[in-house]
């Protein structure tokens, strides 16, 4: 018998509004704050993943990403592969009818529809996806909630892609990490009109990895204490109003402020990270010529572990700020490169 098991699915990036930056706990991913998040349209940017399983694969889990096979023996990969399979294993256990598929060989092949390591948070739908891709494969309760407990395992912020529209990570309290997971704070069609801009200044791999960049700065920079300690509770619960209430100007102000706090963080890290580039800035300044001439916030900037920046606004100012952004950034190196201009996204349409 030659049988193949096997279930695809797709996950959505995110983008945070506010940072996820700190581990109190590396092993388990547990994170010193909350954070929140705008999950991406699937249509725009997403990983389509399938997962396999069979008695007649050789021995051994792989994982093949856009065609590149990855080594899966790290301890985030691992961790996912082993909470799935002890899932799965508690079903055998209760049901000896069904196929022993927690005792075959995974198979796992991913593709995004975006550069992989351009900080676009490839981690984020790469291990929401191939959480979810395994649970169907094995048949287990797809609670997006319980599944998040997982793959924040993989990656911290891949617990958030697991829902759409606007999601919450609790960062919990507890020693285990049960109390830590993803939760969503309003669907997408609650703020329909909410728009993503997604300029990629770089494809590049980012210089410092979002865990080593956490290690130090939790270790080193006398800013980042301020915001698990307060910084932090205050944003996530005037950005949940902002979000209850479609209050554009607070969900953009708070927005940029916490980006702006999390690369002071980085910059206050000895030694100092920095992951924006002059055209980083260079948005950053088109964002406050937009809002002036506005005369009232209508976009707003945010930037990951990297140079790229991600302008939200809603979908009524297109014109203004997608024209805009081609007309002051259209001559400086990285707004147009061999990936296209930018992408454009609709944030919260899953
Ligand atoms: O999920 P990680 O470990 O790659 O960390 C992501 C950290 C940020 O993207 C900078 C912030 C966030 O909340 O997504």
């Amino acid at each position: 018998m030659s049988e193949i098991y096997r279930s695809t699915t797709t996950a959505p990036v995110n983008i945070a509004v506010i940072k996820y930056w700190g581990k109190r706990d590396p092993k388990l991913n547990l994170p010193t704050n909350s954070s929140l998040s705008v999950t991406l349209s699937q249509a725009d940017l997403r990983t389509l993943t399938t997962a396999s399983c069979s008695p007649t694969y050789p021995t051994g889990d792989t994982l093949l990403i856009n065609g590149q096979s990855q080594d899966v023996s790290g301890a985030r990969t691992q961790a996912c592969f082993h909470a799935l399979r002890e899932l799965r294993k508690d079903i055998e256990y209760e049901k000896p009818e069904v196929p022993r598929l927690s005792h075959f060989p995974l198979h796992i092949v991913s593709e995004n529809n975006f550069p992989t390591a351009a900080g676009l948070a490839s981690s984020a739908a790469g291990f929401a996806a191939l959480v979810r891709a395994i649970a169907d494969l094995y048949e287990l309760p797809t609670d997006p909630t319980e599944l998040s407990r997982i793959a924040r395992q993989g990656s911290g912020s891949a617990c958030r892609s697991l829902f759409g529209g606007y999601v919450g990570w609790e960062r919990g309290t507890r020693m285990d990490g049960k109390d830590s997971m993803a939760f969503q704070v309003a669907p997408a069609s609650h703020w329909p009109d909410m728009r993503a801009l997604i300029l990629v200044v770089s494809a590049a791999k980012k210089g410092v990895s979002s865990t080593t960049g956490m290690q130090t700065t939790v270790a080193t920079s006398t800013l980042f204490p301020m915001r698990p300690k307060e910084v932090v509770p205050r944003r996530m619960k005037e950005m949940a109003k902002a979000i209850t209430d479609k209050d554009f100007e607070t969900f953009a102000k708070v927005t940029m402020m916490d980006s702006n706090s999390f690369h002071a963080s980085c910059l206050d890290t000895y030694p100092p990270i920095f992951y924006l580039n002059d055209v980083s800035r260079a948005a950053i300044k088109a964002v406050e010529v937009i809002n002036a001439a506005a005369g009232k916030i209508i976009a707003a900037y945010t930037f990951d572990a990297g140079p790229n920046a991600v302008i939200y606004y809603l979908a009524e100012h297109e014109a203004a700020i997608a024209g805009l952004f081609k007309a002051i950034l259209g001559d400086k190196d990285g707004w147009e490169n061999e990936r296209g201009a930018a992408i454009q996204a609709n944030a919260a349409a899953v």
